[in-house]
């Protein structure tokens, strides 16, 4: 059984949908503690499951570096198989994504290399593309530059804003998400093989 930790930032919506996937018999992962870089919404869903939560509050540290280390020890408590960040909208620094990668994973509301960054959707509306996409990578020390697993196109509407656009998004990278820790999980997916050391 795969163990996976969950980072978020706020609603949580993706990771609601691997709790759900989790919680079906046979599915051969399972979350074991989900964390935040502050009071995440997103937490209700894991406390509606009994999964422990952890905050490692950005603000309280001076700097990224401090605020991952102390991510990182939290991390080594719960000593996941997986790390998967959905929703984490903060970069991890160096010493972390070193110490997990490949074993860290990140979802994405574009068709990456497209559009990485904080405003996925934003920006491909603001390109005026007629398609964009949800992607899930494996995290390198770039801004979303890590190997892609697995992604898929989504067209984008003319009557499409920010909202709806995301909202037509997240279900497909939901979709994705399970499926990579699912490959993960079976061996069907192997993330040192996808993610060579360089
Ligand atoms: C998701 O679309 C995720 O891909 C995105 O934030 C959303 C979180 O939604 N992450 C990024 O943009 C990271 N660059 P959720 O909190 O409802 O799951």
């Amino acid at each position: 059984m795969l163990s996976v930790v969950v980072l978020i930032s706020g609603t949580g919506s993706n990771l609601r949908a691997l709790l759900d996937a989790a919680a079906e018999p046979g599915f051969p992962a399972r979350v074991i503690a989900v964390g935040a870089d502050r009071e995440a919404d997103g937490f209700a869903h894991a406390e509606a499951y009994g999964i422990p939560t952890f905050l490692v509050p950005w603000r309280e540290f001076d700097s990224r570096e401090q605020w991952g280390a102390q991510l990182d020890a939290q991390l080594s408590v719960w000593n996941p198989d997986l790390v998967v960040l959905s929703g984490l909208m903060r970069l991890l620094p160096v010493s972390l994504v070193d110490r997990w990668s490949p074993r860290i994973i990140n979802t994405h509301p574009a068709y990456l290399p497209e559009f990485p960054g904080a405003h996925g959707v934003r920006d491909a509306l603001a390109a005026g593309v007629d398609r964009t996409g949800a992607s899930v990578i494996v995290v390198d020390n770039g801004v979303d530059t890590g190997p892609i697993l697995a992604q898929e196109r989504i067209p984008v509407l003319p009557e499409d804003d920010e909202h709806t656009l995301h909202d037509r998004i997240k279900p497909v990278e939901r979709r994705l998400l399970i499926d990579v820790v699912q490959r993960i999980a079976t061996g069907d997916l192997d993330l040192a093989a996808a993610a060579p050391a360089t």
